[in-house]
């Protein structure tokens, strides 16, 4: 008799978990859109009794624990796809599979290869795992985030957060990326390079991809400084290139990632990213001048707006939110989340676009929102905007 998908996706969850490869399994999507439990997270955990299952009810007001043996487990699962969701991802070392159920009840199953394999752990209590270690770290040193003896500088250790923290989460979205030879990243405004340095040493080095990366960076003394380094550290598919965001000829990149990069330049970057048709984008804006300049707001809401800190706060807002929608208008899905607490530095908001297959309805309803926020702040033209008509 033909296995169903089920019975294949559950097959290839007890393999990944009895091989010690699977790193996580997600059940959401209720069928039942009002059911008050919305997802189920399934991970390992090393217990005295041995390795089990550790399963996460989340209902919309609180968190239900439970860890199962893999046979209580797998009959778990199966009774959750059946009734209660409409779509399983499994994360395991070497593959991700999808299980999917459409509105119409047709299934579908879908595996991809894994670019940067998760290191896989069964801790209880996960300790948490420091994806950048200071001891013996070349670039960190040179950099001045650590001393000679390899500990972080006092006046660094929020600096050395942030690179940690940026690390973090980058990994889950690189590891969704589709298989690629060679993936080429490119760093928009690198400036000193720190977590240029890290992104390569950390896929390299640790998790073995094949990388090149490109840093682009108008400031020339920065540019030798992180070239010397690379060097240093023996990195060699790392470069960086002195040039502008706008212009430099690079090759076009599967992650394009701009930091801190000031004002419009964000946007410079995030249309080379779209150009380019790059699976990631991932940028943290810097300041906001733009918007803020062109607001003309009549409403009621002119009456909150005199406060000029509330008018920044509000330009800034409203400068990302419609950078997102831009990018959903090209075919990304995006995530905007701040990536470190402020109280380690102000500017913490990401903003991360991955490209989908998304259809021309959801292209005209970014472009309809877009319009309504413009017409309701006054705003012309979002500098991306501008660039991405042409
Ligand atoms: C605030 S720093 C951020 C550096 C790095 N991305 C980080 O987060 O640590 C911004 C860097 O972008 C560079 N930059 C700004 N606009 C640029 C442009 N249009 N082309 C190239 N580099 C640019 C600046 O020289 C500076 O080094």
């Amino acid at each position: 008799m033909q296995q169903t998908h089920t019975e294949t996706f559950l097959e290839k969850f007890s393999q990944a978990f009895q091989q010690k490869k699977l790193v996580k399994l997600t059940l959401s999507k209720p069928r039942d859109k009002k059911a008050d439990l919305k997802n189920i997270i399934i991970t390992p955990v090393n217990l005295k009794k041995g390795l089990l299952l550790n399963f996460v009810y989340r209902y919309s007001t609180r968190d239900i624990t439970k860890n199962f043996d893999l046979e209580e487990a797998s009959e778990k699962i199966w009774q959750a796809m059946e009734k209660d969701f409409l779509l399983a991802d499994m994360y395991a070392a070497e593959e991700n599979l999808k299980f999917m159920v459409s509105p119409s009840g047709k299934v579908k199953l879908k595996t991809h290869a894994v670019i940067a394999p998760v290191p896989v752990t069964f801790s209880h209590d996960r300790k948490k795992e420091r994806l950048v270690e200071p001891e013996n770290n070349i670039y960190l040193r040179e950099l001045g985030v650590t001393n000679e003896k390899g500990e972080v500088k006092h006046d660094k250790k929020d600096k050395f957060l942030q690179i940690n923290r940026y690390l973090e989460l980058l990994q889950p979205e690189i590891k969704q990326l589709p298989a690629a030879e060679i993936l080429k990243i490119a760093d928009m405004g690198s400036g000193k390079g720190y977590l240029t340095f890290a992104l390569y040493d950390y896929l390299v080095n640790r998790v073995g991809v094949n990388v090149e990366m490109t840093g682009v960076e108008f400031r020339n003394d920065l540019v030798k400084t992180c070239n010397d380094i690379a060097i240093n550290c023996g990195f060699i598919n790392l470069e960086f290139l002195k040039g502008t965001i706008e212009e430099a000829e690079i090759d076009d990149p599967d992650i394009l990632i701009a930091l801190h990069a000031c004002d419009t330049a964000t946007d410079d970057a995030i249309y080379r990213g779209i150009q380019a048709g790059s699976s990631l984008i991932v940028c943290a804006p810097c300041c906001h001048k733009q918007i803020r300049k062109e607001f003309s707001v009549t409403s009621e809401l002119s009456s909150v707006l005199k406060h000029g800190i509330l008018e920044e706060r509000q330009a800034e807002i409203i400068t990302d939110g419609l950078r997102a929608l831009l990018m959903e208008a090209h075919g990304y899905k995006t995530r905007v989340f701040e990536f470190i607490s402020t109280e380690h530095t102000p500017k913490n908001l990401m903003i991360v676009g991955r490209k989908i297959s998304s259809g021309e309805a959801a292209r005209d309803k970014a472009l309809n929102n877009i319009q309504k926020i413009k017409e309701m702040f006054g705003v012309k033209e979002h500098y991306l905007e501008g660039l991405l008509k042409g």
